[in-house]
């Protein structure tokens, strides 16, 4: 099994979420978002380390949360920008080994094993893995209020991270995307320019992003779920 680096966007202000402070910081069963999350590839032995992209400001307090929850696998925290493609570009400029690299969002602490698992095998084989679910939900276009089409579901996938990728594949799809000007909403986006295949791997449906109050509801529930 090849091992691999995870870069972790924590850059973000949560104004969504509406907290008044980077959501990250909440609290789901006693413990910070951030740190539920850390844990993850701080338990999965084929996890080499993480880089963190992180406001300054932030980091002393990021930095005394890892000593306390005893995550020790953070090799480097780099300032994050004032969109999330540019906070992983800095953690791609920061990445000196290659290999297999998964950039996850640090508001994911529900990712499974099996998935990452699965992830890097597939992104070691073909360059490029993302994680996603199929569409539950009926999906139609609309001009001004009113349906124009309605898509094909059953090629619909709602895409999450991680997101796997060859450290050189990335770093080259990242450079392009800042020279051209181009912001993707994933990191799939920018590999999608350089017209490399994409393949999905499929998820779970609870692996959700923390982004609304509403999360953090789900958030409690399937904590206690797993434990
Ligand atoms: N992120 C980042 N740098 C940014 C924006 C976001 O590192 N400039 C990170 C967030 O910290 C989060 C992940 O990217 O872990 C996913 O972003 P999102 O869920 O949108 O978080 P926020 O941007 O913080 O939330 P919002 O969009 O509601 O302000
Ligand atoms: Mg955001």
């Amino acid at each position: 099994m090849e091992t691999y680096t995870v870069m972790l966007p924590a850059a973000g202000s949560g104004r969504r979420m509406g907290a008044g402070f980077n959501k990250l910081f909440l609290e789901l069963a006693g413990k910070p978002i951030l740190m539920h999350t850390l844990d993850v590839f701080e338990r999965d032995h084929n996890c080499e380390g993480m880089i963190l992209s992180v406001k300054p400001e932030e980091r002393p307090t990021i930095e005394q949360m890892l000593q306390a929850y005893g995550i020790t696998k953070v090799k480097a925290m780099v300032p994050g920008g004032a969109e999330r493609q540019q906070s992983v570009a800095a953690c791609i400029q920061a990445h000196q080994d290659g290999g297999v690299v998964l950039v996850h969002d640090a508001a994911r602490p529900f990712i499974h094993q099996d998935v990452i698992r699965k992830l890097v095998e597939v992104a070691s084989e073909y360059g490029a893995a993302i994680a996603g679910v199929p569409v539950k939900d009926t999906i139609k276009v609309t001009v001004d209020g009113v349906v124009e089409q309605t898509v094909d579901r059953s090629k619909l996938w709602s895409i999450q991270t991680p997101q796997a990728f060859r450290y050189e594949l990335l770093k080259e799809a990242s450079e392009k995307a800042e020279a051209d000007g181009f912001l993707g909403t994933d990191e799939s986006m920018i590999v999608e320019q350089l017209g490399v295949p994409v393949r999905i791997v499929e998820s779970t449906y609870d692996n959700v992003k923390m982004t609304t109050s509403e999360d953090l509801l789900f958030g409690e529930v399937l904590l206690k779920r797993r434990q």
